[in-house]
């Protein structure tokens, strides 16, 4: 964590249009992954064939996934059913209709890194699961609003925590959003809620995510017993919107649209 007077020329990613070129290129494919395991996430398939397909996708463009190369995460993916928030396994687990998956799709292409991720319900599903995935989508995108250079970091997480009070959820506390780009997790690292002793601004160059995870119930997540599974308790609802960003001159650039 950056204290104030640090200085923060290490977390600007991108100074050269070959870094912005490179961003633009991560940013795609993470979204082509992530769009194409969607279109599959149909009742009935594991998540293991959701993550090759992603590994096929990967490999094909020339990229390998990022949290196997930075964290030997067992998977291509993380891909997270129901209570589980974050950092799920992929495996023999069938997707049921009914089902709230959160897929999370990180890769690095020609060394540059993108992150994106977001929670869906797999056919039907009810009226709640739909309604934090909205709240979260919404929270990220009017965080995304508020993006300027020389602006306090601090007014993305106000933004989040202004939809999550008006919509009646929680900021899980122990999930932060993270600076990425040349690897995945970077500075600035900060929790998407209102902190007002946030004192970093953001500056042109800067390349990192914006993430809350919304819950209905304990703001804080714990990790099952595979070591990487990350999730809430069995009656609450969670549900995670991450996209990679980019602070441009005069504003903001979104990496995974
Ligand atoms: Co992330
Ligand atoms: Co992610």
């Amino acid at each position: 964590m950056l204290t104030p007077g640090t200085d923060w020329k290490a977390d600007v990613t991108v100074e050269t249009p070959e870094d912005f070129q490179g961003m633009r290129a991560a940013g795609a494919l993470v979204r082509r992954v992530f769009e194409q395991m969607k279109r599959a996430a149909v009742a009935g398939v594991s998540t293991a064939e959701l993550d090759a397909l992603a590994a096929a996708m990967l490999s094909d463009a020339g990229a390998v996934s990022a949290p196997k190369l930075f964290y030997d995460f067992p998977g291509h993916t993380c891909i997270s059913v129901n209570e589980h928030a974050a950092h799920g396994i992929p495996g023999h687990r069938r997707v049921k209709a009914g089902d709230m998956i959160n897929i999370d799709v990180s890769a690095e292409l020609d060394g540059y890194v993108a992150d994106m991720g977001e929670s869906f319900v797999v056919g039907g599903g009810r009226r709640a699961q739909h309604e934090i995935c909205a709240a979260v989508r919404e929270a990220v995108s009017d965080a995304i609003a508020q993006v300027k250079p020389g602006r306090s970091l601090n007014v993305l997480g106000k933004a989040a925590q202004r939809v999550a009070q008006r919509r009646g959820y929680q900021i899980i506390r122990n999930l932060g959003s993270h600076g990425v780009g040349r690897s995945i997790h970077e500075e600035p690292s900060y929790v998407p809620v209102d902190n007002p002793a946030e004192t970093r601004r953001l500056r042109q160059g800067m390349v990192f995510t914006i993430e809350p995870f919304f819950t209905t119930g304990v703001p804080w997540v714990e990790e099952l017993t595979d070591g990487w599974t990350l999730a809430v308790g069995k009656d609450q609802l969670v549900a995670q919107f991450e996209h990679t960003i980019m602070v441009t001159h005069d504003g903001v650039e979104i990496l995974t649209a």
